[in-house]
């Protein structure tokens, strides 16, 4: 990609939220053992990602990105996995009806271990520790010995991402995600309230696909049918890990990040001339870049130079962080710096981060509205601006959680500890989570109808 890059560069420029490991000799154990582990993910499929985010920047395809805000070793089970990708697939038939584009499915999932935090301690009862930074840095357990940086646990992280992965693919591709089984996505989700209009789209569905048999499909077309396209992507936070698993592509001879199909850099490491922009500009991968509030034009400018120096269609995807409310101050004219700079950029609206509060109980909490609120902000912003809205990015699990509250079966405040069960941010549970993909699909409906009364 950079000609002269090597993948220890960012070595040399300032690190910021990673661990400083007190035992170097384990830590470079790890990083030797990593090394010569097997990438999780070829280069390959990086590219076609590509291609696939240069679809959605001509709004020819949509991106649906989501997960756990945190993975974690204790909450790691073929259940867990197989309930967020369930959502994760009805949700893409859903944003694929209204949108009628391909949805682009990119899970947060096997690799995101590594958390950002905005303290570097936190004081319980007096008592005051490191902070947790994701099972990949340190534990969840507020004891000094669980807050100590242990590179060990980059292992575990890689065999539980490869373990993941690998249920992943084999639900991809393994009969789980063929369309036809539309209707069996809904079995536990029996009584949501959003299970009934999701189940009147199934039959829709269904019908088309009967004709389309009746009518006789060619075998291609039954094998798309049959199989998804799912990515996996993270944060590149933790740049051992990252360095470790870099590998060359063989066919252009191409740094790649081999831990996970996209990689992101946080709203609060993407300093232009730090660490994380460094690694990040040197790989092939599809790269996000989280823009919060803060994000300044002459920053995103110098960021878009840097990470994306060919202006290659699908390589940054900038995903708008910004919080209900201040989608106006801020989205309007970070799209204007792209457009004077004549960028090629997916936008992606992250409808979490910037929405996040204290409940009265104590606990982090979203209110839904607010998600929901910041959607359509991004959606009549871009509309307003003539701009293509590419994609979503959410918080969100499969299981029954409350962590958000709102939502059709009201999460209240004093149900937050009821089921609260995140390692890090709070979570959209299965049923807020149909629930927004149904209003992204109105947008998506909207926008088309007036694509096509402006192409009359
Ligand atoms: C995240 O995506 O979990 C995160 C920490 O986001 P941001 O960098 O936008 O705060
Ligand atoms: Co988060």
């Amino acid at each position: 990609m950079t000609k002269g890059w090597t993948k220890t560069d960012w070595r040399a420029k300032p690190r910021v939220q990673m661990p400083d490991y007190p035992d170097q000799v384990a830590l470079h154990a790890a990083e030797a053992q990593l090394a010569k582990y097997p990438p999780l993910v070829f280069a390959g499929e990086a590219r076609t990602l590509k291609k696939q985010l240069a679809l959605a920047s001509e709004g020819k395809a949509f991106v649906m990105q989501g997960g756990d805000c945190a993975e974690s070793f204790a909450e790691f089970s073929a259940d867990n996995i197989r309930d967020t990708f369930r959502v994760m697939l009805q949700m893409a038939v859903v944003l694929t009806y209204g949108a009628k584009v391909p949805v682009i499915k990119i899970g947060r999932i096997a690799g995101q271990f590594a958390k950002p935090r905005s303290a570097g301690t936190e004081v319980i009862g007096g008592v005051e520790l490191p902070s947790y930074r994701g099972d990949i840095i340190n534990g969840f357990d507020f004891t000094a010995a669980d807050r100590v940086p242990d590179p060990r646990r980059m292992l575990q992280a890689y065999t539980q991402a490869a373990a993941s992965l690998n249920l992943l693919r084999a639900f991809s591709t393994g009969g789980f995600a063929d369309i036809h089984r539309v209707h069996s996505w809904t079995l536990g989700f029996a009584e949501h309230d959003k299970a009934e209009r999701y189940r009147e789209l199934s039959n829709r569905i269904a019908d088309a696909l009967d004709f389309m048999t009746a009518a006789g499909v060619n075998a291609d077309t039954a094998h798309t049918l049959s199989t998804v396209d799912f990515y996996t992507s993270h944060e590149a936070l933790l740049l051992e890990y990252e360095e470790a698993l870099c590998r060359i592509d063989s066919l252009t001879g191409q740094p790649v990040a081999g831990s996970g199909h996209m990689i992101w850099i946080g709203d609060r490491t993407r300093q232009p001339d730090g660490a994380h922009v460094e690694f990040a500009r040197g790989v092939l991968n599809p790269i996000g870049l989280k823009c919060g509030p803060s994000t300044t034009a002459e920053d995103l400018k110098v960021l878009m130079a840097k990470l994306n120096p060919q202006n290659e269609a699908g390589r940054l995807t900038l995903i708008a962080r910004f919080g209900a409310g201040k989608v106006g101050d801020h989205l309007p004219r970070l799209i204007k710096t792209v457009q004077a700079e004549g960028a090629n950029v997916v936008w992606s609206c992250d409808a979490m981060h910037g929405n996040t509060i204290k409940a009265a109980s104590g606990y982090k909490t979203r209110p839904f509205e607010s998600v929901l609120r910041e959607v359509r902000e991004f959606f009549a912003i871009h509309k307003a601006e003539g701009t293509i809205p590419g994609g979503v990015h959410f918080e969100m699990t499969g299981k029954d959680v409350t962590e958000c509250t709102g939502g059709l079966r009201a999460v209240s405040d004093e149900d937050l500890s009821s089921r609260y069960h995140t390692a890090c941010d709070p979570r959209l549970n299965a049923s807020q989570s149909l629930e927004l993909a149904f209003l992204v699909a109105e947008e998506l409906t909207s926008r088309r109808e007036d694509n096509r009364r402006i192409a009359l």
